[in-house]
């Protein structure tokens, strides 16, 4: 049995998202700046986790949108500068053995670890769900995550804050495995980002789509202009001589992560803080910033979606991709558990059988 520790010669990459709607800048800076960075390095996989948005997001129409919504996620990526060539991208659901590692993986964590989670109360709040209409699935949403990592056998995790903690989980629940079955797993590695956790336009709390805070990585140049142009600042400030503050604000954040020119962005804050800049002007140097970093994402994005039909050879080729990989990992699952010695001794009982009766 190849072990855990030295199976492969280069590294794993799984990270993800859920198709609930388009990647905005907190992902860029959380997660999938670190994805471009890495994908020379590690093999990188990236899941389109649809069966995660289920534990929140059930209807029927919910479900068919998944389609639609995988395309513009990946359109995102690809804009980024995530290269079809070098990185797999697939889609959750289509890969049956997810579900199968999942159920397995289910008895190596206790309910009491799942419980205390403050990620499971942030979602269920996110999604106006109150503990008694908890989905057990939403409970579990951790496990399923350990088993998207794991069933790659993946050695790094590149995520924003609000998924270290289920990393954490991920490496108890391959430590158990482990310890029960023999090594067949090896112990992800989180990666958070430069910002692990981007403030919205509104200053009120990280950034999210639903929040209605977010500079959406397919906004055009006009819609940046008008989402900084109406960014929450220090309210403080009613005239440009006021000293401002720099910290909890969503528009130095932003200098901080999106303009390269560190020099400038040092100065800025200086003339901040002693009342000697307008908002005006800040906010400009932001826009501009922001639109030397999105022009050539705009540029790709375009060119990607120009190409019909492109985006679901891309996420259906990884998929085809992933099947072949769990299904070699989770041989080795069944047989480190042994959990197919009794079918297996059934079906030789069942040959027998026939072979005698044939004869
Ligand atoms: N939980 C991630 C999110 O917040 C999505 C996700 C699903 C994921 N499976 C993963 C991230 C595996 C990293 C690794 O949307």
């Amino acid at each position: 049995m190849t072990s855990a520790t030295d199976s492969s010669e280069t590294k794993r990459i799984l990270t993800g998202d859920r198709p609930t709607g388009r990647l905005h800048l907190g992902h860029w800076v959380g997660s999938l700046q670190n994805r471009v960075r890495l994908q020379d390095e590690y093999e990188t996989i990236l899941i389109i986790a649809d069966l995660h948005m289920l534990t929140t997001k059930q209807t029927k129409a919910d479900i068919e949108a998944v389609a639609d919504n995988a395309r513009g996620m990946v359109l995102d990526y690809l804009a980024v500068g995530i290269d079809p060539e070098k990185t797999t991208i697939y889609l959750q659901s289509a890969v049956p053995e997810i579900y199968e590692l999942n159920t397995l993986l289910c008895n190596m964590v206790t309910v009491n670890r799942l419980a205390r989670l403050p990620s499971l109360k942030e979602m269920a709040k996110n999604a106006q769900i109150d503990e008694e209409s908890m989905p057990f699935g939403l409970l579990g949403y951790p496990v399923l995550q350990a088993a998207d990592i794991l069933l790659p056998r993946a050695h790094l995790v590149p995520v924003g804050r609000d998924n270290l903690a289920h990393v954490e989980i991920t490496r108890e629940i391959a430590r158990r495995f482990n310890r029960l079955y023999g090594e067949v797993f090896p112990e992800p590695e989180p990666l958070l980002g430069e910002v692990p956790a981007l403030m919205g336009t509104d200053g009120q709390g990280k950034m999210s789509k639903s929040a209605n805070n977010a500079i959406m990585l397919c906004d055009d140049q006009a819609t940046v202009a008008k989402k900084i142009k109406r960014a929450y600042t220090d309210p403080n400030r009613v005239s440009a001589d006021v000293p401002g503050n720099v910290e909890n604000n969503p528009v130095f954040q932003y200098h901080d992560a999106f303009n390269s020119d560190r020099d400038a962005v040092a100065e800025l804050k200086e003339r901040y803080r002693q009342g000697r800049v307008g908002d005006v002007e800040v906010k400009q140097l932001l826009i501009d910033a922001l639109e030397l970093l999105m022009a050539p994402m705009r540029q790709r994005m375009s060119e990607y979606a120009a190409d019909k039909g492109l985006v679901d050879e891309i996420i259906w080729n990884g998929t085809e991709r992933v099947r072949q990989l769990a299904r070699e990992t989770m041989r080795e699952v069944r047989s480190a558990m042994g959990i197919n010695r009794a079918a297996t001794r059934l079906r030789r009982t069942v040959e027998k059988r026939q072979k005698k009766k044939s004869s």
